[in-house]
C-alpha cells in the first residue's frame, strides 16, 4: 500500500525566514496529526533553515528545490546536498520543468543530482512531464520515458526504491489547466510499467508517483483517487495553508 505524499513547492516565494516560518506553522496546524498522508514543504533556500527549525518534531517534512551535485567547492551561487542535510532537509525536488527550461538542465545533469542526493540520504522528487506541443504531437510517453530513463540512469533497483517521481505536464503548471484524472492516470500507469521494466515488480509497485500541475482543493480528491496517483506536488495552492490543508485532507 503506497502512502499518499503531498509536497508543496513554494518556488521563489516566501524567501524571507519570518514569512516562511509563519506559513510553515499554519501548514503544521492545517495538516493535523494524520499519519496516513505524508507531507513536505519546499521553501526557497534562504528560508529552509528557519522552516526546518519551526517544523521540527511535527509531521511536516522539509525539502530543497534544487541542489548542485558536489559537496562543496568553487560553484558560486549553488547549494550542496550536505548543506541541505545540515539544516534538516529530508527531500529535494530535482528536474523541475522550470529548471529544465529556464536553466537548461539536461537529463544527464539531473541524473548526477539524483545520484548525489541518494548518496547523501536525501529523497529526490524527480520531476518529468511533456510540454503542450509535445502532447499535441502525441509524444508524451516518449518524452516522459526519456526523462525517466535519463534521470535514473545507472541506479540500482535498491536506489530507485528510495525516490519519488512527480509527473507534471508542463502545460498544466501554474496555468489553471489540469490533466483530466483519466489522462493523468494513463501517464502514471505508463510510468509504473516503465519502472517495472527498469527495476522489478516490488520497486515499481512500491514507488510513489505524484501528480503536479494546477492541483487545487477542488480537483485533488479525484486525482488522488486514481490507482497510480500517489500524491501531489503542489505549487500555487501550497502558498496558502487553507488550500494546501484541503489538498492534504483530500489525500486522507
Ligand atoms: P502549480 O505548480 O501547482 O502552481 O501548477 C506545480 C509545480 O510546479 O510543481
Amino acid at each position: 500500500m503506497r502512502k499518499i505524499f503531498i509536497a508543496g513547492n513554494w518556488k521563489m516565494v516566501n524567501g524571507a525566514p519570518a514569512e516562511a516560518v509563519a506559513l510553515a506553522k499554519e501548514v503544521v496546524n492545517a495538516s493535523g496529526s494524520q499519519d496516513n498522508v505524508e507531507v513536505a514543504i519546499c521553501p526557497p533556500a534562504t528560508a529552509i533553515a528557519a522552516v526546518c527549525e519551526a517544523t521540527q518534531g511535527t509531521n511536516v517534512q522539509v525539502g530543497g528545490q534544487n541542489l548542485y551535485p558536489a559537496e562543496n567547492g568553487a560553484f558560486t551561487g549553488e547549494i550542496s546536498p550536505t548543506f541541505l542535510l545540515a539544516v534538516g532537509c529530508s527531500h529535494v525536488i530535482l528536474g523541475h520543468s522550470e529548471r529544465r527550461t529556464i536553466f537548461k538542465e539536461s537529463d544527464a545533469f539531473i541524473n548526477e543530482k539524483v545520484k548525489v542526493a541518494l548518496a547523501h540520504g536525501l529523497t529526490p522528487i524527480l520531476c518529468c512531464g511533456e510540454t503542450d506541443q509535445e502532447r499535441e504531437q502525441g509524444v508524451t510517453e516518449k518524452v516522459v520515458e526519456t526523462q525517466i530513463r535519463g534521470g535514473l540512469g545507472g541506479l540500482r533497483p535498491d536506489d530507485v526504491t528510495k525516490l519519488v517521481i512527480a509527473y507534471e505536464p508542463v502545460w498544466a503548471i501554474g496555468t489553471g489547466k489540469t490533466a483530466t484524472p483519466e489522462d493523468a492516470q494513463s501517464v502514471h500507469a505508463f510510468i509504473r510499467t516503465l519502472l517495472r521494466d527498469l527495476t522489478n515488480d516490488a520497486v515499481a509497485d512500491g514507488l510513489r508517483i505524484q501528480y503536479g500541475g494546477s492541483v487545487k482543493p477542488d480537483n485533488a480528491k479525484e486525482l488522488l483517487s486514481q490507482p497510480d496517483i500517489d500524491g501531489a506536488l503542489v505549487g500555487g495552492a501550497s502558498l496558502k495553508a487553507d488550500s494546501f490543508g484541503a489538498i492534504i485532507d483530500a489525500g486522507k
